[in-house]
């Protein structure tokens, strides 16, 4: 893996601003304000965050000391670079016991060339790889996360599927992403940017597909998609509500001990 020095033409000034703000929202305690609203906690317990950016939410989770603490996300950037933000911010907590990690059978449509399989510190084990297609056996985790990531994968359901099979029954999901109110909030800001979500969005209701990255979603669709897999909504809640939209929704949802169909 490159370090981030040689990864800094790559760094985008989006991805700069985001790590930063990342990084400032948690020290000022509101990641951990958004794990204790859908009452999550990490403690002995085997997590993965999907889709974890810079990585600020795994150093909110490892205050936890949880048993195994993973984070993936296909941006290689995020990974490099949120790297020595995650060290900094988890340097002072205590090492956990060294875990050989269950991997997939099949080989993931990623390289898997380096990733190490071992972890024997607190500080959490970054890994490159996308949903739809992790790279863990089935029923590995106690608690996954997937925080703001639906919103930019191609497809709901593979996603949402996937994410259930690595869980373990009786395992917690927490995911979140933005509902049609999202884009209210950058009308003066990127004019266009609304509209061209809203269009995306219309397109994804009528053909299924994804145009574009930030398409918006039906939270109540999601909660019947997942409550159809056998991963059960417990918790929902959303931040904000513009004009009767919601801006940012929450699910906590529990995979049940009997549905066959959520490791499909
Ligand atoms: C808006 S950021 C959210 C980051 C973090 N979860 C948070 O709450 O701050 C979306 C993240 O999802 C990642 N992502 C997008 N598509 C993905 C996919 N198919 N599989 C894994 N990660 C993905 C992006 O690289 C990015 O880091």
């Amino acid at each position: 893996m490159l370090y981030c020095e040689e990864m800094k033409d790559r760094l985008t000034k989006w991805h700069a601003a985001y790590i930063q703000n990342a990084y400032q929202e948690l020290k000022r305690g509101a990641t951990r304000k958004q794990l204790d609203t859908l009452n999550i906690d990490a403690t002995g317990k085997r997590v993965l965050d999907v889709g974890c950016g810079p990585g600020n939410l795994l150093a909110a989770l490892s205050a936890d000391a949880p048993e195994l603490l993973i984070g993936v996300d296909v941006d290689e950037i995020f990974l490099v670079c949120g790297r020595s933000q995650i060290q900094n911010s988890t340097e002072k907590q205590s090492p956990v016991t060294s875990y050989q990690l269950p991997v997939k059978k099949e080989p993931s449509s990623l390289e898997t060339g380096n990733w190490p399989l071992v972890t024997d510190k607190a500080v959490p084990t970054l890994l490159r790889a996308s949903l739809p297609t992790l790279p863990f056996a089935d029923e590995t985790f106690d608690l996954v996360t997937c925080l703001l990531v639906m919103p930019h994968v191609p497809d709901d359901s593979a996603a949402l599927t996937e994410l259930a099979r690595v869980l373990k029954p009786g395992g917690t999901l927490a995911i979140s992403g933005h509902g049609f109110g999202f884009p209210l909030r950058y009308l003066k800001r990127f004019r266009l940017k609304p509209l061209q979500m809203y269009l995306a969005s219309l397109i994804y209701k009528w053909t299924g597909k994804k145009w574009i990255r930030n398409t918006l979603q039906n939270d109540r669709k999601i909660c019947d998609f997942l409550d159809s897999i056998g991963v059960v909504p417990e918790m929902y809640h959303y931040n904000q509500k513009i004009l009767g939209c919601v801006v940012t929704y929450w699910i906590k949802a529990i995979k049940s001990d009997t549905n066959p169909k959520a490791t499909q």
